[in-house]
């Protein structure tokens, strides 16, 4: 925190009250900004400490929230905002950072032809400001459960996992603990020092890596999540409450052990992106774009995609079908909904763009 933000920062409160009486929030924003860019009288913004690569194509971002952050419980996200050539596009990132500290922590993984997290990778800078929501999600421990624990992770799916794995160990140091960590080689796996030394120094944890190349020493294990291997490390899966995050495949993989053992109960899942359809499995529909008089022929998998491609700007954030930011009513046409698989085309029915694929001419309330 620099010396104008030490000074203004605890009468903020105050100030922005009184003065809420006579000025707008806009008016007040810009003049809170003149003392220092990252204050302001209701937006949570942050200001960027240091970016560091970890892992391949994995940046940890540190970041100092102003006095509106109220932190996050482990295993949340956090929609983060950034401007892009004059526009604003939301995120979603689950922190790896100890929740008891002001500090955030984000990991981004860079995706193929991924607009935010490559425009982050390339163009974030230190000193640079972004904006934050409210934390929000239910992949959290739960509260004065100690049943042992099974924690799978792939791919960057490890930042909801780390955030988990340290949070029962703070809770309860001799919580018995698997956490099995998939990655295609080891120079894609973020935290490895921080997951040994937690393994190493607490009785019942462990740490099974598997990579999909070459194994660098007998412990750990080679290829894709498989029945046969959760039987080697995890012998008692059964009786463990399963937190899963990482690619489709391997979530669903998980989630048809525990769908087998009728323990669906003891399982929690989270994803992070939607696995898109090849785009030749698309035909071409006419969509209409009511509210902004448009209309496109389109073979987008998703109607958000569709509506982006056309120039709109939806708002949109985790843009899987859980925080409902994108939600619109679909005037008329078919969809289907891409996460349950459920076809339907009730006329002036909410529906989800971002997870909403159109099998027909579709005209939504956007
Ligand atoms: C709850 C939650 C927590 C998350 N936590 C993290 C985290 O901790 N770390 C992290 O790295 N990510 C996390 N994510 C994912 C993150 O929010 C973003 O989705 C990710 O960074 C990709 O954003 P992007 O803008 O780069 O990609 P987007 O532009 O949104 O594209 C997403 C993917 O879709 C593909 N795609 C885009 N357009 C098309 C198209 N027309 N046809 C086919 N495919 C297409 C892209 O290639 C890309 O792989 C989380 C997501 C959720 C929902
Ligand atoms: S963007 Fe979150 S539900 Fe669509």
């Amino acid at each position: 925190m620099n010396l104008s933000q030490r000074l203004t920062q605890p009468m903020l409160p105050r100030l922005t009250a009184l003065s809420s009486l006579l000025f707008d929030d806009d008016w007040l924003d810009f003049a809170l900004s003149k003392i220092d860019p990252v204050l302001s009288s209701s937006r949570i913004k942050a200001r960027v400490l240091s970016r560091n690569l970890i892992a391949d194509q994995m940046l940890l971002v540190t970041l100092e929230p102003n006095i509106h952050w109220h932190g996050f419980v482990p295993g949340q996200y956090v929609p983060l905002r950034v401007q892009i050539e004059g526009v604003w596009h939301e995120r979603c990132y689950s922190p790896v950072s100890n929740p008891d500290h002001h500090k955030l922590q984000l990991v981004i993984k860079r995706h193929a032809h991924g607009r935010v997290s490559n425009w982050i990778h390339d163009h974030l800078r230190e000193g640079d400001l972004v904006e934050l929501g409210t934390a929000a999600g239910q992949f959290t421990l739960t509260k004065g459960e100690s049943k042992p624990l099974l924690l799978i992770a792939g791919g960057s799916g490890i930042t909801a996992i780390i955030s988990l794995f340290e949070a029962a160990l703070r809770q309860n140091p001799e919580r018995s603990i698997t956490l099995a960590y998939y990655a295609e080689h080891y120079g894609q796996m973020a935290f490895l020092e921080t997951l040994q030394t937690l393994a190493a120094t607490h009785q019942n944890a462990q740490l099974q890596l598997c990579v999909a190349t070459e194994p660098r020493n007998d412990l750990d294990l080679q290829g894709r999540f498989s029945r046969q291997q959760l039987k080697g490390y995890c012998p008692d899966y059964a009786r463990r409450i399963c937190y899963v995050c990482g690619p489709a495949g391997l979530m669903q993989a998980v989630e048809h052990e525990y769908q087998q053992l009728n323990r669906m109960d003891q399982i929690y899942l989270e994803q992070f992106t939607l696995q898109h359809a090849p785009h030749s499995h698309h035909e071409k529909v006419r969509l209409n774009f009511a509210r902004s008089q448009l209309q496109i022929e389109s073979s987008q998998p998703t109607l958000l995609l569709a509506a982006e491609s056309a120039g709109l700007k939806p708002k949109s954030a985790c843009r899987m079908g859980i925080c409902n930011t994108c939600s619109c009513t679909r005037i008329s046409g078919k969809t289907r909904d891409l996460v349950t698989g459920l076809i339907d085309d009730t006329p002036q029915k909410v529906i989800r763009p971002c997870i909403s694929e159109a099998l027909s001419d579709v005209t939504l309330d956007l």
